[in-house]
């Protein structure tokens, strides 16, 4: 039976997404964060990179990254039914480029991997690349074009999740219930309340308590630390922090007629390490970003420098743009790099978290099927292809030494 009333925790991208397709099945949902959309939603890049952000030994995860891109599209496509707000959907390829000739090589090998694993990309001359983007240094060694790489605006796409979910306009799908706009909760969820061996609800941290027929923890990291989680349950959560600049590009940079620095994501590599540029229409760049696993939550001095040297070799003139903005963020990482996604073993908690660098492009997908296992109703106009395995991997239980404790990778 469908849970009439479900309780979202984190109202990130992961956990606004969820609460979507909740109420799109006719749940009444209550999402509780003191502040949405200020966590990793807030830093993100919004990059939707299903082939440049492959990495080797994640087999496991790319199918789901490849799913999930193909789910943007008529989740915002819903989206934008329910609200006026912008996203910042873009569909520009993405390049990547490498500066120096060891650089060309790893980015040799990478493409490699990735065609082999059936993504597509197209090698370009890196005098094809300058023609593309002629932002772009003259002292690059290679060049890929990866025409299925896209970008949302995360900040923008919150905000028009909170719109959608708080409109009174019905948002259900066609010929389903609608319960009415979500409740939004503004503070911090501390443990779990349980009644006849189920899930009841939350404590919060006005010593009150909000009673709910299922509970959905969206909340990074912090999922693993409420109180009352079912013994055994082993969230093996940790942050990989991020720096994360906010460039401004000047008049004086552009040419007549040109509107921006760059007019796509650009990814590089310089002396082995990656960097991205990623323009926004409001004329400004993200730069991002460092992972580093210090425990140190605000930004670095070294990780900015080292985010503005290799940028700048990337594209020399982003050394006379404005730094309007640097932020620091925590990504909720796993040890196998896959999602938690799913039931937990207590009945009515479900856990979406994990998404460690996807979490903007994963959330869609995990939203979905998350709403689909609490409600058991499927959106027919989605893409139902993703088999048992692949979903198996994200199992919440897989390192609580049960059975599947491993069966990953
Ligand atoms: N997905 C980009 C990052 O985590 O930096």
């Amino acid at each position: 039976m469908s849970p009439e009333r479900v309780i979202v925790v984190g109202a990130g991208i992961v956990g606004l997404a969820a609460a979507f397709e909740l109420r799109r099945r006719g749940v009444r949902v209550a999402v509780i964060d003191p502040e949405p959309g200020s966590g990793a939603t807030h830093a993100a890049a919004g990059m939707l990179a299903p082939v440049s952000e492959v990495q080797y030994g994640q087999e496991a995860l790319l199918p789901l990254m490849v799913a999930a891109a193909g789910e943007y599209g008529p989740f915002l496509t819903d989206v934008a039914a329910a609200t006026d707000l912008p996203t910042g959907y873009r569909r520009e390829p993405t390049l990547v480029v490498a500066v120096d000739p060891a650089d060309a090589r790893t980015l040799a090998d990478l493409t490699d991997h990735q065609v082999e694993a059936g993504l597509t990309l197209n090698r370009l001359t890196t005098r094809e690349a300058r023609r593309l983007e002629p932002g772009l240094s003259p002292r690059l060694s290679a060049a890929v074009e990866i025409a299925g790489d896209h970008q949302v605006d995360p900040r923008q796409l919150a905000l028009a999740l909170i719109d959608a979910l708080t409109q009174n306009q019905p948002l259900g799908m066609p010929g389903g219930h609608d319960a009415g706009p979500a409740q939004f909760v503004p503070h911090e969820a501390t443990g779990l309340l349980t009644r006849d061996g189920r899930v009841a609800g939350v404590r919060l941290d006005t010593g009150t308590q909000l009673e709910a027929d299922a509970v959905v923890l969206a909340n990074g990291t912090g999922a693993a630390h409420l109180e009352g989680l079912p013994d055994g349950l082993d969230l093996r959560l940790r942050p990989v922090h991020g720096d994360i600049l906010r460039l401004a590009v000047p008049d004086h940079l552009l040419a007549p007629g040109e509107a921006h620095l760059l007019t796509r994501t650009v990814r590089g590599l310089v002396g082995g390490r990656p960097v991205y540029l990623v323009p926004r229409e409001d004329r400004t760049l993200v730069l991002g970003a460092t992972s580093r696993e210090d425990g140190v939550a605000g930004v670095r001095v070294d990780g900015v420098h080292q985010l503005l040297h290799d940028a700048r070799a990337l594209v020399p003139a982003i050394g006379e743009c404005e730094i309007r903005e640097m932020t620091a963020r925590a990504r909720p990482g796993t040890p196998d790099d896959l999602p938690y996604l799913g039931a937990t073993g207590l009945p009515g908690l479900f856990v979406s978290t994990g998404h460690f660098r996807h979490g903007v492009l994963l959330a869609p997908l995990a939203a979905r099927l998350l709403a689909e296992l609490i409600t058991h109703e499927q959106d027919p106009a989605r893409d139902h292809s993703l088999d048992h395995d692949h979903l198996a991997a994200t199992d919440p239980l897989r390192h609580s030494g049960g059975p599947n404790e491993g069966q990953t990778r």
